[in-house]
């Protein structure tokens, strides 16, 4: 997705190419998910003995966790070529008639967000991916007709980091939904062991462990980190060694805190402990606070906070748990609400 926290970094052209550079190509290279890559292997292995188009394709999860690289290797396994689009790019249905038209018989369509396709395009969408076939209106008023068009056989593989805001009409339509979970230390060490070899970076295993841990369970901050251990070992005069003074150095001039937290992660925190003590405060209200889009803070920032346990989600709000108030080094008040209170 267009990740608020990536936008606000210059994106050059290298560092895109280079994060082209990094993305596994096949189901195999492709580290952790365990579950997900089992359920997808099943999936494209039947499809390939039949000789037919795999069911359609739904992966769900927090930015940065190999969502489009899955849509890649899932055309790349599968031998099909692959079609990129997104959610906010099909604005009416016409655009998504254009897309769906120009399709080559089994095509792999990825669309990413697709949570942010307008309401008519989705319409057309749930025929589509039922019967590979379309109606198009011609005309207007009374004298509108529709002409149905047949499609060529496709698979849709839908990208979204918010799965609740998918109609269920569409969400029932995916064959096969995907849930990827953040990763544990041992597969980001195997990520950035990877990047590093790609990089070449040589990393001792105290600097691979060190980045990894401040990586927020994510593939895509395991590689950004990274790069920047690489800058800092290479200006720093130590050529493609990084030691884990280089990693801290690195990480602390990048505002990357001992766990992993940057700075919009620890303003949030700061905000709900300190402004709002420790809640339950309302999501936009806590977006306001912080400057930040709510959508930014409930999709970017939000997923690894509550998996780390340090804020909650309430009917009524938002709540820090005890734990954010140990990290940031304020003393938990005895009359704070807690979890179990609500
Ligand atoms: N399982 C993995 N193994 C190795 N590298 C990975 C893995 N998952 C992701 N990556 C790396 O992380 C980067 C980000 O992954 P990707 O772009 O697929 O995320 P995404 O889920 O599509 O994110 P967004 O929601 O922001 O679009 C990729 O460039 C890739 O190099
Ligand atoms: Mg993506």
């Amino acid at each position: 997705m267009a990740d608020a926290r990536e936008a606000a970094e210059p994106v050059d052209e290298v560092e895109l190419a280079i994060e082209g550079a990094l993305r596994p190509t096949s189901l195999g290279e492709f580290v952790g998910q365990q579950k997900v890559r089992g359920q997808l292997e099943l999936l494209l292995e039947a499809a390939r003995m039949q000789s037919r188009t795999a069911d359609h394709i739904l992966l769900a999860g927090p930015p940065g966790l190999g969502k489009t690289t899955l849509a890649m290797i899932i055309a790349h396994e599968s031998q099909r070529p692959l079609r990129l689009s997104s959610g906010p790019a099909i604005q009416h249905a016409g655009d998504l008639a254009a897309l769906l038209s120009s399709l080559v018989p089994g095509e792999v369509l990825f669309i990413d967000e697709i949570h942010r396709m307008a309401r008519s395009a989705e319409e057309m969408l749930y025929l589509a991916m039922e019967d590979f076939r379309i109606d198009i209106m011609v005309g207007k008023g009374a004298g509108a007709t529709s002409i149905p068009l047949e499609l060529s056989p496709f698979t849709l593989v839908g990208a979204t980091t918010r799965s609740g805001l998918l109609p269920n009409p569409l969400r029932d339509r995916f064959g096969f939904t995907g849930h990827l979970e953040f990763y544990d230390e041992p597969e980001l060490e195997r990520v950035i062991a990877r990047s590093s070899a790609v990089l070449g970076v040589e990393l001792p295993s105290d600097s691979l462990s060190e980045i990894a841990r401040r990586s927020r369970g994510t593939p895509r901050i395991a590689n950004r980190l990274l790069r920047r251990v690489r800058d800092y070992a290479l200006v720093h005069g130590k050529g493609a060694e990084a030691s884990l003074g280089d990693v801290r150095a690195a990480l602390e001039l990048y505002d990357v805190d001992s766990i992993g937290l940057d700075r919009l992660d620890r303003a949030v925190l700061e905000a709900l402990v300190r402004r709002f003590r420790g809640g339950p405060v309302g999501l936009s209200t806590l977006a306001v606070a912080v400057g930040e889009e709510g959508e930014t803070v409930e999709s970017v920032v939000e997923p690894y906070l509550v998996r780390i346990g340090f804020l909650g989600r309430t009917p009524r709000g938002r709540i820090a748990m005890p734990e954010a108030y140990a990290h940031l080094g304020v003393p938990h008040p005895d009359g704070a609400l807690r979890l179990d209170d609500l």
